[in-house]
C-alpha cells in the first residue's frame, strides 16, 4: 500500500536550488518548487524576470542550470510556445503526428481542439488561433504528464484568447496533466490556474492558491481580491479614477 500512496502524492515536478546565470548575472537564484501531479499552475512575473528561463529548465532544454539544482520532471513533457512552431511544409495532421505515428490519435486530438476537417490543411492556411489549436493537439498526442506553455495565447486577439482559455481548461480536465503556464496576464492566470506563482528577483516571491470553482467568472468578487494582490505584487496600482 505505502508505495502506491507515495506515488500518488509524489510531486510531478520537484526543483531544489535551481540557479541560472547569464554572463555573471543571476536570473534564477536558488528556486525551490514542487508541482503535484495534475495541478494547474500559472507563472507570472515582469518581463525579464526569468519565466521562460525557468520553463526551459523544467523542459530539460537548458543544460546550463547550476547550483545545487536538482530537478525532477516526468518523462512525457510537452511544450507549447507563443507561436505554434508548426512546420510549414507539413500538413496539419503530419505536424500533429511528428514522429509519433498513430494517425487515429492525431485525428482525435485535432477533433478535440475543434480542427476536425482541417487535417490536410497547410499551416499557412490556418489563423493564429487555429495554429495554436494545432499546437495544442500536437502536445496532446504525446499524452503528456506535464504540459509546459510559454505565453501560448500571447499573440491572439482578446476574443480568441478567451475561447482558448475555455479549451485549455477542458483539455486539462479530460487529460489531467500537470500544467505550468507562463503568462504576463494576471486575469489569464487567475481564471485558469489553481495556483499562481510570481517570479521576482530570481525567486518565487508569491505562491497563491486560487480556491474558486470552474468555470470562473471575472465578476466573482473573490477573484477580484486575488487580482489586486497579484497586481500589487507586480507593483501595479490601479487608478480608481
Ligand atoms: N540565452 C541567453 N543569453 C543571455 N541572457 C539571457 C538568455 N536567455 C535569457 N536571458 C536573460 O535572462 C533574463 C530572463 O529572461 P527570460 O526570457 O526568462 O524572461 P521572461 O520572464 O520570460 O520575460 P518575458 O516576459 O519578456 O518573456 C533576461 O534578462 C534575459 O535577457
Ligand atoms: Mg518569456
Amino acid at each position: 500500500m505505502a508505495p502506491h500512496t507515495e506515488q500518488l502524492t509524489r510531486p510531478a515536478v520537484r526543483i531544489r536550488g535551481l540557479t541560472r546565470s547569464f554572463e555573471g548575472r543571476t536570473v534564477l537564484d536558488g528556486i525551490d518548487l514542487d508541482i503535484p501531479a495534475g495541478q494547474f499552475v500559472a507563472l507570472l512575473g515582469h518581463s525579464g524576470s526569468g519565466k521562460s528561463t525557468l520553463l526551459r529548465a523544467v523542459a530539460g532544454l537548458d543544460h546550463n542550470v547550476t547550483g545545487s539544482g536538482r530537478l525532477t520532471a516526468p518523462e512525457r513533457v510537452s511544450v507549447v510556445f507563443q507561436d505554434s512552431r508548426l512546420l510549414p511544409w507539413r500538413r496539419v495532421l503530419d505536424n500533429v503526428l511528428l514522429g509519433t505515428g498513430g494517425e487515429e490519435k492525431g485525428r482525435a486530438a485535432l477533433a478535440e481542439v475543434g480542427l476536425k476537417g482541417r487535417e490536410r490543411a497547410w499551416p499557412g492556411e490556418l489563423s493564429g488561433g487555429e495554429a495554436q489549436r494545432a499546437a495544442l493537439a500536437r502536445s496532446l498526442v504525446r499524452e503528456p504528464e506535464l504540459l509546459l506553455a510559454d505565453e501560448p495565447f500571447g499573440a491572439l486577439d482578446a476574443l480568441t484568447r478567451i475561447r482558448m482559455h475555455a479549451l485549455l481548461r477542458e483539455l486539462w480536465k479530460a487529460h489531467q496533466p500537470s500544467v505550468l503556464l507562463v503568462t504576463h496576464d494576471v486575469d489569464e492566470a487567475i481564471v485558469l490556474a489553481d495556483r499562481v506563482l510570481m517570479l521576482d528577483q530570481g525567486r518565487i516571491g508569491l505562491d497563491l492558491t486560487i480556491d474558486r470553482p470552474h468555470p470562473r467568472s471575472y465578476r466573482d468578487p473573490l477573484l477580484g481580491e486575488y487580482r489586486e494582490r497579484l497586481l500589487a505584487a507586480l507593483g501595479v496600482t490601479e487608478d480608481a479614477s
